[in-house]
């Protein structure tokens, strides 16, 4: 019972987080102080020119990059508080994602036992 949702509690939180991405002697800056909450029975759509940081806060939330700066609290958890193991047990029990085409999987396997 612990787990239930209350239905406006906030589930993810990110907060005041920055990314940078080094590459050579250049800084490259994908977010400069991004802060959002989502709610339980939020539907949240995020939208924005291509390069402006969709997939870097994307990849952040679902704990796979590591902000610069800031930090991801997802139900009262600090995710980057975590090592990588830890993390990755908490995003294949907390968090489901649906990645666009490119990145499904062509497998017989999954065609004969699946499908
Ligand atoms: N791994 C990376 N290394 C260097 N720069 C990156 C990397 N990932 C993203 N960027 C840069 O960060 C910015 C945001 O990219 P991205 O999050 O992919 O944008 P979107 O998903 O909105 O198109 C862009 O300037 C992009 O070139
Ligand atoms: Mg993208």
């Amino acid at each position: 019972m612990s787990e239930e949702l209350k239905k406006h509690e906030v589930i993810i939180s990110v907060k005041d987080v920055d990314k940078n991405f080094i590459v050579g002697k250049n800084d490259i800056v994908a977010l400069k102080k991004v802060s959002l909450d989502v709610r339980a029975t939020d539907f949240i759509i995020l939208y924005g020119p291509s390069g402006c940081g969709k997939s870097t806060l994307f990849n952040i939330i679902l704990g796979l990059d590591k902000p610069t700066k800031g930090e991801v609290v997802i139900r009262d958890t600090k995710i980057y508080n975590m090592d990588d193991d830890e993390r990755s047990t908490f995003r294949s029990k907390k968090i489901g994602m649906i990645y666009q085409m490119p990145y499904w999987i062509k497998s017989g396997l999954i065609d004969k036992k699946c499908w």
